[in-house]
């Protein structure tokens, strides 16, 4: 195997892994997170003029629950790579458009959305194909890329739920800068644990 071939069979693994039983437990045990969700969203959606958006790794839309009632019908899109979230998602926010696809072959057009974003799911991503999913985000935005994501100056591995090389500490900001240098910081904050969140950092760029 070349290393390209090894980039997406590391890819593949973990996507497999969400494919599967290991991502139906985590649906059941994030059920109910999304009530407090909306004290971000909501006015976020209206401070950025958001008229269009697209999740990666939307789980079963406890972001797009919010930004699905802030934005005009059919204008909120989401991709899983578990298609029981997918299912559940299609039942708990009816009016978006929630799709199967790996986070590295977004299915979508340039520049289709005003924003895409991530939230935990960078984080799942290996460093092998890290840079292809941020390049699909950049691809299919209009305007404004987002991610929620554990933070650590230096990369740090941390164990999950006894697997190896599933989840990363990393500074994703410092990454899209390095790998987007026209684009610019909008804002950046921290979502605490004593919010309902789970001590997320987050990053909102904008395209030049
Ligand atoms: C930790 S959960 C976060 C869910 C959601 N973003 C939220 O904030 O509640 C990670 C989600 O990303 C999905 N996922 C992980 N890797 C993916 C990939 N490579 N492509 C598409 N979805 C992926 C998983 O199936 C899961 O639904």
């Amino acid at each position: 195997m070349d290393e390209n071939q090894q980039s997406i069979a590391e890819a593949k693994r973990l996507e497999n892994l969400w494919g599967s039983e290991f991502g139906d437990q985590y649906v059941e045990r994030n059920a109910d997170v999304s009530a407090h969700r909306g004290t971000f969203w909501t006015p976020f959606c209206a401070r950025h003029d958001i008229g269009s958006a697209l999740e990666v790794g939307c789980n079963i839309g406890a972001n797009l629950r919010w930004i699905s009632d802030s934005l005009p019908a059919g204008r909120t899109y989401g991709i899983d790579i578990n298609r029981e979230a997918i299912a559940r998602a299609h039942v708990e926010v009816p009016l978006a458009n929630v799709v199967w696809a790996p986070a590295r072959e977004i299915p979508f057009r340039e520049r289709h959305f005003d924003l895409v974003f991530t939230m935990g799911v960078l984080i799942h991503q290996p460093d092998a194909t890290l840079p292809l999913v941020l390049s699909e985000m950049v691809r299919c935005s209009r305007r404004l890329v987002f991610f929620g994501e554990y933070f650590s100056e230096d990369q740090e591995e941390v164990p999950y739920r006894g697997e190896n090389g599933a989840l990363f500490r990393r500074n994703y900001g410092r990454i899209f800068a390095d790998m987007f240098p026209d684009w610019s910081l909008l804002e950046r904050g921290f979502l605490p644990r004593s919010e309902g969140w789970d001590d997320v950092t987050w990053w909102l760029f904008q395209r030049p």
